[in-house]
């Protein structure tokens, strides 16, 4: 009998979350950022917070981290990724944190979704929202569902990199993250867009998430927030290494810097 090599350790299945939340989240920074933002308009600390469009609602998790005046309540239309947060990121809160996240399968447009101190909506989700009527509702609707002193809080993305075709690669430890722009009609301002990954070894898997979006710029969103009926908007934009790259800390400003990418965030005071 040859004495081949021994047998490699089947790799684990592909968790499509899993490559996600590695390449693309970053949850315990958020919330961070969130009670900030909240604290610096308000002068004290929020309590709810409302998770829109919130898929694995990794941020609800971490939210009821902060402390135990924090509840977080997720929404999402999908009951596929609410399967994988209940699955994978609730078992890992402790029974006080697990009581403060309740997560509903719904729609963000409906009225009656839980009153809370804040409502986010992360990862440019809104952004598929179109139709300029269409968003104006959605930011309707967190006004009338904040709580008095409330604030949205929503990131968006931009740059002169995003009116065309393009990718963008990152290395991470095992895997490669691939962000694909394939389209931008610069008559609808839609673009088209799509995550793939490849571990190392195997074949790059092709489209593991795709996003049909409208790339609304920040004078129109804060225009729609004030529209209505936001008392205030403001814009947190990120500042710069001296290597030119952006530092990860995002301030209040009203001008900004011609940039190939950028993310920033706005948020609306009730
Ligand atoms: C880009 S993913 C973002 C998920 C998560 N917020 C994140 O940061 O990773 C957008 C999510 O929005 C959900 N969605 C799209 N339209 C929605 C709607 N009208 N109401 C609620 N959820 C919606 C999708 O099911 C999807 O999970």
């Amino acid at each position: 009998m040859s004495r081949g090599r021994a047998p490699t350790a089947a790799k684990a299945e592909f968790d499509k979350y899993d490559y996600y939340r590695r390449a693309v989240q970053a949850p315990d920074v958020d919330v961070r950022f969130i009670r900030d933002a909240y604290k610096e308009l308000r002068r004290r600390e929020p309590g709810s917070l409302r998770e829109d469009f919130c898929g694995t609602f990794s941020i609800c998790c971490e939210w009821v981290k902060l402390g135990q005046r924090y509840e977080a309540y997720g929404v999402d239309l999908d009951a596929e990724p609410i399967f994988y947060g209940l699955t994978h990121y609730m078992p890992g809160l402790d029974g006080s944190q697990r009581e403060r996240v309740r997560v509903q399968r719904d729609n963000v447009l409906n009225p009656d979704l839980p009153r809370t101190d804040v409502v986010c909506a992360m990862n440019f989700s809104h952004y598929i929202f179109k139709d300029r009527g269409v968003m104006k509702s959605y930011f309707h609707n967190c006004l009338s569902t904040l709580k008095p002193g409330g604030i949205l809080l929503v990131d968006c993305f931009g740059g002169s990199q995003c009116q065309e075709a393009n990718e963008d690669v990152i290395a991470h430890k095992g895997f490669k993250y691939y962000w694909e722009q394939e389209s931008f009609d610069p008559v609808s301002a839609n673009a088209t867009f799509h995550i793939h990954f490849k571990r190392d070894g195997e074949k790059r898997r092709e489209k593991v998430f795709s996003y049909d979006w409208r790339m609304w710029t920040i004078p129109e969103l804060r225009e729609m927030m004030a529209e209505a009926g936001f008392r205030k908007t403001h814009v947190y934009w990120e500042g710069t290494t001296r290597a030119g790259t952006g530092n990860g800390v995002f301030n209040r400003s009203e001008t900004g810097e011609e940039c190939q990418a950028w993310v920033a965030y706005i948020v609306g005071e009730k």
